[in-house]
């Protein structure tokens, strides 16, 4: 496979950016060429430092206002020549422009089976919702809040009285096996968003 570039944004701890570096970084042209941040303490910004990725931090504060951080932020991601963007935890709104700037070329992963529970908390939502079963889903990213075409989706089970703990580290654990796979699709040319119907996408059956 030729190179495959990725820039990575994230706000928290990163973990998803941990399995992203550890599943795909350096393997078969995939190379996480930037990680990026809204907060200057993020994990995420150390676990890339750690792996000798550049870094740039855009906080919210250094700006007038959001579409001037996206536009700064934007140029930077620019400078990094990414193929796709991924965002890992990252728990700021993107502006119009950066979406269209970047369009279909902007993924996310949320913990839920969209387009139940999005936005904040997804988690607490489907436990307060008391549903038997939630899950992870990986989108492109649109202008609105984890409404954009669904690239892969996977079920976890809500068992009767499951901590909140213990449902999360299940989200998390599916969230750090699925994420991988989905950009290894992405990357090896098999995911198309249908010109004739925006919002589904296809996925490519493997050649080997
Ligand atoms: C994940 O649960 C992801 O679904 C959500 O933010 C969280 C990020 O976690 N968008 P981490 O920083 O990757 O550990």
């Amino acid at each position: 496979m030729s190179s495959f570039r990725i820039v990575v944004l994230a706000s928290g701890s990163g973990t998803n950016l941990q399995a992203i570096l550890d599943k795909l970084h350096g393997r078969d042209g995939v190379e996480v060429v930037g990680v990026g941040s809204d907060k200057p303490a993020a994990g995420a910004l150390e676990r890339g430092r750690a792996a000798g990725v550049e870094t740039g931090v855009f906080p919210a504060a250094d700006y007038p206002d959001r579409p001037a951080r996206d536009a700064a932020m934007g140029d930077w991601i620019e400078s990094r020549q990414p193929d796709l963007i991924v965002l890992a935890g990252y728990m700021q709104l993107l502006s119009a422009p950066f979406v269209g700037r970047f369009r279909n070329r902007i993924i996310n992963i949320h913990p839920a089976l969209l387009p139940s529970f999005p936005g904040l908390d997804a988690i607490g939502q489907a436990l307060a919702a008391g549903v038997e079963t939630t899950g992870v889903t990986v989108h492109f990213v649109d202008e609105g809040v984890d409404t954009g075409p669904v690239i892969a989706q996977r079920e976890v089970p809500v068992p009767a009285g499951v901590s909140r703990e213990e449902l999360e580290a299940a989200v998390h654990a599916v969230e750090h096996e699925l994420y991988p796979k989905a950009i290894r699709m992405i990357a090896e040319g098999r995911v198309r968003i249908d010109p004739s119907d925006p919002r589904t996408v296809a996925i490519a059956p493997r050649d080997d």
